[in-house]
């Protein structure tokens, strides 16, 4: 049986909210192997960009253990922490969001280039990645050319251009319309079964959950007042 890619050991998370201390994440465990998809459902604030945040180094848990590729964060220095998870977010994690983030002054084309090379791939493969997503043909056009549906296929193309081992996807067609999120969710689903990567999903659409292989709920288990 292969590692997995990630694993979360007695995760906890709390916000100071007025003066109540409220946990949105508590005592959460769960591991993610080589190709397998996690859906993270749960309404509105129950904590799922929270989550996929820690996932990444973005926020830091209160409590807990996060291992990403063998890698964890016992004993090490605070100052080293932040730089070994840039490095993870460089090259091995990939991160969605519900926006397309793509830099406005290079083509897409050009964003998925610099996404490669800054994950140390070779160069070449930018614009087969756009074609397998669908816009190959918006390769040259800039960011405020291309449709919404356009822009996040360009940004799951840079996404897959680093070949990273786990990708973190909060809401990523939330802002589509529901055609266009569905072909942008087959390519997600299709590239990630080629590509054998892991796959964490943060979604509010039970259909798009129900695509993955494992469910988690966070609706069942959140803002619970401590005090
Ligand atoms: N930086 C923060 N400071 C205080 N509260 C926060 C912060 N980030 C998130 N929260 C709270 O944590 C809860 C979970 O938020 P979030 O993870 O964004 O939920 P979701 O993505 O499921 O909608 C919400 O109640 C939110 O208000
Ligand atoms: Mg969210």
């Amino acid at each position: 049986m292969s590692s997995p890619v990630l694993s979360v050991e007695r995760l906890s998370r709390a916000f100071t909210s007025g003066r109540q201390r409220v946990s949105v994440l508590s005592g959460l465990t769960l591991s993610v192997f080589p190709g397998e998809s996690l859906a993270v459902v749960g309404r509105s604030g129950s904590g799922k960009s929270t989550l996929l945040n820690l996932l990444c180094g973005l926020q830091v848990p209160d409590e807990g253990r996060i291992t990403v590729m063998g890698e964890s964060f016992d004993g090490i220095d605070n100052n080293d922490i932040d730089a070994r998870w840039a490095e993870l977010r460089r090259r091995s994690i990939g991160v969605v969001f519900q926006e397309a983030n793509l830099m406005p002054a290079l083509s897409l084309v050009d964003n998925v280039r610099l996404r490669a090379n800054l994950a140390g791939r070779g160069a070449g493969g930018e614009r087969g990645w756009l074609e397998r997503l669908g816009v190959g043909a918006e390769a040259d056009r800039y960011p405020d050319q291309v449709s919404g549906g356009q822009a996040q296929r360009a940004a799951l193309a840079m996404v897959f251009a680093m070949s990273p081992a786990l990708i973190l996807a909060d809401e990523p067609t939330g802002s589509l319309d529901r055609q266009t999120a569905d072909e942008v969710a087959d390519c997600l689903f299709a590239m990630q079964r080629d590509t054998g990567c892991a796959l964490v999903l943060a979604t509010h659409d039970t259909g798009l959950a129900s695509r993955c292989d494992h469910l988690l709920d966070l609706s069942a288990s959140t803002a619970r007042g401590t005090g």
